[in-house]
């Protein structure tokens, strides 16, 4: 059966039903795979990857030919989900003309069906002509990323005086504009509440508090990739920092032990041109690891046949 696409009017139709809307990041076809999996309805190429993925202190460094590298790995590799891909920094800013081409590419050679960018009211003429373009714009209002050094840093926005309404403006202008959704990144809960309350566009919170529309949180963080980075507005689910830490010393110790690879997972030539067995070779290793890998089962030379030289190198996430 065809899987059906979450769509700009999917999400609509969520939040006027009162369904959460779930998004996440995803920076590569495996992930992209195992979240839609998991029927997040959109997955976000972030210019967080400039942190996550690159190792840079902001996301200020990520061009758009690497939004589209990563956009175009996250498109294959999801069926259901809506795939955004975000406008880096000064990659909209210089002029609308500019702006419009490179969406149009994020689009065309990303693969995404819907582009975001940070900003409010300074970007409304900008969001109405790319949605007259018949590109879908995702909105980011509060603490934006791309701002950090304008904002002093990764600081929550909205707490000074009429911090409220100007972020409240910010998200009317954008609906006004066209936008079919707003991420609200950074701000405190009763002003994402009024937000959420008084456009008729989803909004997505980060940081926000629990009465946007939908969440959003970066995959690396909601897995605990890092044990070191745990800020407020984060839930780590799994703690994978470990778990991956214990399988690859599991590894290094099977290498070092020459215990990996075994004979099931080794290649041999022909049975008549193999030399004759040693009495005493090993038959299977048993695993001593701190994680169990896959099991291990008796290695005997016809199991170890491999039925001819063609072999599966990688594996690949596939959508139809
Ligand atoms: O770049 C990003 O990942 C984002 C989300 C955290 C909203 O903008």
């Amino acid at each position: 059966m065809k899987t059906k696409k979450v769509t700009i009017h999917t999400l609509r139709k969520m939040k006027e039903r009162g369904d959460k809307i779930t998004m996440l990041t995803a920076y590569d076809a495996t992930f992209a795979r195992l979240l839609d999996e998991s029927h997040v309805d959109i997955l976000l190429v972030g210019d967080s990857l400039g942190m996550v993925i690159q190792g840079n202190d902001t996301t200020l460094p990520v061009t758009l030919d690497e939004i589209i590298y990563h956009t175009r790995a996250v498109a294959r590799g999801t069926r259901r989900a809506q795939v955004v891909g975000d406008m880096p920094f000064m990659s909209y800013q210089a002029g609308i003309d500019q702006a419009l081409v490179h969406a149009g590419r994020l689009v065309k050679e990303g693969g995404c069906s819907a582009i975001k960018l940070e900003g409010g009211a300074q970007h409304a003429e900008l969001v109405s002509r790319l949605v007259a373009c018949g590109i879908p714009v995702m909105g980011h209002i509060g603490l934006t990323p791309q701002s950090f050094h304008q904002m002093g840093g990764f600081k929550i926005q909205g707490r000074e005086d009429g911090g409220a309404e100007r972020l409240i403006a910010d998200a009317k202008a954008l609906e006004a504009a066209g936008a079919y959704s707003i991420v609200l990144e950074g701000i405190p809960t009763e002003i994402a509440k009024r937000i959420t309350e008084e456009v008729s566009i989803p909004t997505i919170g980060i940081g926000a508090g629990a009465e946007c529309d939908g969440q959003v949180l970066v995959i690396y963080d909601l897995l605990g990739m890092d044990d070191e980075f745990k800020p407020k507005f984060v839930r780590r689910y799994e703690h994978l920092a470990t778990r991956i830490r214990t399988a690859v010393d599991a590894y290094v110790a099977d290498v070092k032990d020459s215990a990996f690879p075994n004979e099931q997972e080794t290649f041999y030539l022909d049975k008549k041109k193999r030399p004759a067995k040693k009495p005493g070779t090993v038959a299977a290793i048993a695993h001593v690891g701190g994680c169990a890998p896959e099991p291990i089962r008796p290695a005997s030379p016809a199991a170890a046949d491999d039925g001819g030289s063609e072999t599966k190198l990688y594996s690949t996430p596939k959508r139809d």
